[in-house]
């Protein structure tokens, strides 16, 4: 776990709570402490895990978050509409470096979506490479007609657009018309192609789980941090 040392204005806007102009104003209207002794001056140095603002420890320098989005909800920066980010702590979105989503969720889909400050962890959990397990509840639009099991872990259907074949992919049916997919890579609206090549069409779309992680016990809009890098 990282515990940099360096001066409290430079910790306060990494992590989003002011800039490091605004340093000054903000240890006058809250109480900022360095081993429980409290401080005015921005430019002292300190250890991370040494501050408390208002008797709270500092949010991680690093960390992952795991958000149950709503339908609604866009995974992008800077699109109009409602953004992912807006559900998270203000200053979270003030944080340097920036938190991104790990991956997207179409605007449609609710569930499972990591957020993460962590390039290299979103990079490798984003690698076409490593067999990242994804698993979606899906409504269909018409019954199924029997064979779209097999057809999916086969490992042989080539989406439209696409020139590799998908790795196979477990169906596991809830009901004719309600399936559970685990998919193990994640390219352009995959689930919905997956379901329009065997000529249905996604209705309903949630993610469980993204790599292990579900939010099974997580309301729609709420989130947690399961892991501290
Ligand atoms: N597949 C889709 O079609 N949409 C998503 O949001 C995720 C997977």
């Amino acid at each position: 776990m990282k515990n940099s040392y360096k001066r409290v204005d430079a910790h306060l806007s990494s992590l989003g709570y002011c800039t490091r102009s605004d340093a000054k104003k903000f240890l006058k209207m809250n109480e900022l402490t360095v081993n429980k002794e409290r401080i005015y001056n921005p430019s002292i140095k300190a250890y991370h895990d040494e501050i408390k603002i208002n008797e709270k420890i500092l949010d991680p320098e690093s960390f992952t978050i795991l958000l149950n989005k709503p339908a609604g909800v866009i995974c992008s920066h800077n699109d109009a509409g409602v953004l992912i980010y807006s559900l998270l702590p203000q200053r979270w979105n003030q944080r340097k470096p920036k938190i991104s989503t790990i991956g997207r969720l179409d605007v449609d889909t609710t569930g499972a979506i990591l957020i993460t400050d962590d390039g290299v962890l979103n990079h490798r959990l984003t690698n076409p490479k490593k067999d990242i397990s994804k698993v979606y509840e899906v409504d269909l639009k018409v019954p199924l007609k029997g064979d779209e099991e097999d057809i999916f872990a086969s490992g042989e259907l080539l989406l439209n657009g696409e020139k590799k074949p998908l790795l196979p992919a477990k169906l596991e049916i809830i009901s004719p018309t309600k399936v559970r997919l685990e998919i193990f890579e994640g390219k352009y609206h995959q689930v919905k192609r997956m379901f329009a090549a065997v000529g249905n069409r996604v209705v309903k779309l949630h993610r469980v789980s993204f790599d292990g992680y579900t939010v099974e016990d997580l309301k729609e809009g709420d989130y947690k941090i399961i892991r501290v890098n």
